[in-house]
Formats: C-alpha cells, sequence, structure tokens
C-alpha cells in the first residue's frame, strides 16, 4: 500500500553555511552586511535580483558572496531572499513560518530586519534600481530576510515537466504533503495558495480557482522528488487587505467544480447574519463547515488537482481515486495531528508575540479553530 510507505519530505534543503547564518537571530545580520559591502565594492558574484514569481514585487533573490563575510573561511556563494513589505505582513509571515515548522514543514525561517537598519535601506536603494516604486518606501517598511532554497517552484516544476517521470510513490506523496499544506492552510485561514474562501454568504472552503503556484516550492534529485517547502505562509486572508494587489502569475485551472454543486453542498449553512459578523467568527464557521462537510464535498475539493498536475504520459494522475485518495489522506491525516495536541499547539501560539493589534486576531483564530477541531475529530 503505497500510503504506508510515506517518507518524511522534510529535508530543510539548506546547504551547512545557509544554515549557520539562519540558524539563530542575528546571524544573518553579517550576510545583510556582507550583501551590501559585496554590491558597493561591484563583486560580480554578488546579485540582488527581483523575482519574476512574486506578487508583491519586493521579493528578491540574493548571493551573498561568502568572501565578503568576515572571518568566514569557507568559500560559497549563501542563497538568501529579501522579502520587503509592510510590518504587518512580516510578522504575519513570520508567524507564519513558524507555525508550519512547528507540524514538521520546512518552510524557510524568516528573521525580521527593521525599517531603519542602514544596510537594510542601502539595499533598498540597489533593489530600487530595479522596482522604482521602492524608493519612496525606503527606511519606512521592514523586510524579511531567509535562506534561499534550490529548488523550484511548482509553475517552475511543471514547466520543466518534472512530474512526468515521477514514481507513483513520489506523486502519492507529493498530493498528500499538498493535502498536509492546504489543511495548515485552512486551519489558518490561508487563501493564497490551494484554497480559497467565498466572500459571500456561503461560508466554505473552495479549492481555488487559479492554484498560486508561486507559494509552493519542490526539490529533486533526479527524477526523485526530494523535499516540499510551503512559502508565503500568510496566516488570516483577511489580513490580505494589508497587502498590495496581487499580481502572482496563477496558473488558470478549468475546474470540475460546478456552480450547482456547491450550491447544494452549501445550502444547509447558508445564513443571512453571516455578513455581520466579524472576520474571526467567519472563518471559523468556514473552517467548521469544512470539518463536517459530506464526503462528495471532500471529493470535488481534491479533484482539482488532477488539474494542476495535468499530464498525459501519466497514467496515474489520470486516476481521480488516485489523487483524491492522496490529497484527502494528507488533509484529514493533519487535521487529525492538530488534534491531537492542542496544549502544545497553544504553547507554540503563545511563544509568539501577538501584542500588535493588527495580528492579533490570527491567534483569536487559531485558537477558535482549536477548539473546533476537538469538537469535530
Ligand atoms: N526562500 C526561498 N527560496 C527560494 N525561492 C524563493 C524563496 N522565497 C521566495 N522565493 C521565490 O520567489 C517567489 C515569490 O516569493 P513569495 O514569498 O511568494 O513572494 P510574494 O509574497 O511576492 O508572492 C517564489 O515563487 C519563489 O520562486
Ligand atoms: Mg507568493
Amino acid at each position: 500500500m503505497i500510503a504506508s510507505s510515506l517518507i518524511s519530505l522534510n529535508d530543510n534543503g539548506l546547504t551547512s553555511i545557509q544554515e549557520k547564518y539562519f540558524s539563530s537571530e542575528d546571524k544573518h545580520r553579517s550576510l545583510l552586511l556582507g550583501l551590501f559591502s559585496a554590491l558597493k565594492d561591484k563583486d560580480p558574484n554578488a546579485t540582488i535580483k527581483r523575482t519574476e514569481d512574486g506578487g508583491t514585487g519586493f521579493t528578491f533573490i540574493c548571493t551573498v558572496p561568502s568572501t565578503a563575510i568576515e572571518d568566514e573561511k569557507e568559500i560559497k556563494p549563501i542563497p538568501t531572499v529579501l522579502k520587503w513589505q509592510n510590518e504587518t505582513l512580516c510578522k504575519v509571515e513570520q508567524f507564519g513560518a513558524r507555525f508550519f515548522q512547528f507540524f514538521n514543514f520546512s518552510s524557510p525561517a524568516t528573521h525580521l530586519i527593521e525599517a531603519e537598519n542602514p544596510h537594510a535601506q542601502a539595499l533598498m536603494r540597489y533593489a530600487s534600481q530595479e522596482v522604482a516604486s521602492m524608493e519612496s518606501r525606503i527606511g519606512e517598511i521592514p523586510c524579511i530576510m531567509m535562506p534561499r532554497l534550490l529548488s523550484n517552484n511548482l509553475k517552475d516544476a511543471i514547466q520543466k515537466k518534472k512530474f512526468q517521470n515521477l514514481s507513483e510513490s513520489d506523486q502519492f506523496k507529493m498530493l498528500h504533503e499538498f493535502g498536509r499544506i492546504a489543511a495548515v492552510d485552512m486551519f489558518m485561514s490561508n487563501d493564497d495558495r490551494f484554497i480559497q474562501f467565498p466572500e459571500y454568504e456561503n461560508p466554505h472552503i473552495l479549492p481555488k480557482g487559479a492554484i498560486n503556484t508561486g507559494n509552493v516550492l519542490l526539490s529533486f534529485e533526479d527524477t526523485k522528488l526530494k523535499s516540499i517547502f510551503p512559502i508565503d505562509n500568510c496566516p488570516a486572508a483577511a489580513l490580505q487587505k494589508s497587502r498590495p494587489e496581487s499580481s502572482d502569475e496563477d496558473l488558470p485551472l478549468d475546474l470540475f467544480w460546478e456552480e450547482n454543486d456547491w450550491e447544494n453542498v452549501d445550502e444547509s449553512n447558508s445564513s443571512e447574519e453571516e455578513e455581520e459578523k466579524n472576520w474571526v467568527d467567519f472563518y471559523s464557521q468556514v473552517f467548521e463547515n469544512f470539518c463536517t462537510s459530506p464526503e462528495p464535498f471532500a471529493q470535488q475539493f481534491a479533484q482539482t488537482f488532477i488539474e494542476i498536475l495535468e499530464d498525459p504520459d501519466n497514467s496515474s494522475l489520470d486516476d481521480i481515486s488516485f489523487v483524491k485518495e492522496a490529497f484527502l489522506s494528507g488533509i484529514f491525516e493533519q487535521l487529525k495531528k492538530m488534534n491531537q495536541n492542542p496544549e502544545d499547539i497553544i504553547g507554540e501560539i503563545n511563544r509568539f508575540d501577538f501584542s500588535d493589534e493588527s495580528i492579533s486576531l490570527v491567534k483569536s483564530l487559531l485558537l477558535k479553530n482549536l477548539n473546533i477541531l476537538e469538537k469535530r475529530l
């Protein structure tokens, strides 16, 4: 049975030198300084380049030559990412990464660098050579710095036909892992990857019409799947209001979803007062409905993942039941996991600083959803 052969995909995807600079607070600051001085010295091995796949346009793929770091003996390029965005989003994303790590996903650690940091400001000046609109934000917005994983995002992987030669068990593992990620996304209401929430009366989780293929990274070794990394993990869809207009190149999916189908599923749950509820209640209700939704809904949900991996040469992915089993088993496995040790999750939530009013709602949402899980599973 394939499910029993599931192996962990949580290789952290980092070289030792990368780990060294991201393993604790402050070490990454020497990378920041190193990148700045290497760029200043016009070191050809130093790069800061805007990613083509981002939504905000403020995500930069960087390479720090280790030779620009004081006391570093190993000579290697150190791949990193700098992402400028408003403080709320930086914090929300930091929490998201930590929360995924808590469930043993290999999300890259994110480190906050204050808007006042002179090296970050200087780097923003370099960055604004590519993105002019950043110039006026220098000194105003902070950034997060993280290790750059040597991997493909889902869009690249599809384009490079990485799935074509994947074994059946790797396909299963991948879909299973996507399911686990979707479950955490549901729990924290992140609608920027696999799932979305309808805005109106029907409080349900839906498969995203166009999956954000920029927010999952995969690494391969020859034709084998090595790791899956959820990135850009932003809890609480409502906080997206503070996000600049997204221009992520979403992969259009012609869903198997029929308008009528989900109207039927939702019928019993629609309520006129929904619009007046605050969003914490709303998303908790969405989550509750998923946990109690009938089997066909969950099946329908899983089908969308066939399209994304559409590959005529790939017989097993043509098999809807295979995809459903893999994806849904991932969702349910993760939901059960989250329900196993609620005290540990509460502990993890409490370790994070939610005192900032703009993100404190995330905490209430998680606690509410945890309660729902305890009642429902
Ligand atoms: N830690 C990382 N390692 C490797 N690539 C990354 C990393 N972070 C971002 N990227 C690349 O940059 C793209 C955009 O990053 P993302 O964090 O999703 O930004 P945005 O919030 O703008 O969508 C990703 O799709 C990926 O290709
Ligand atoms: Mg993204």
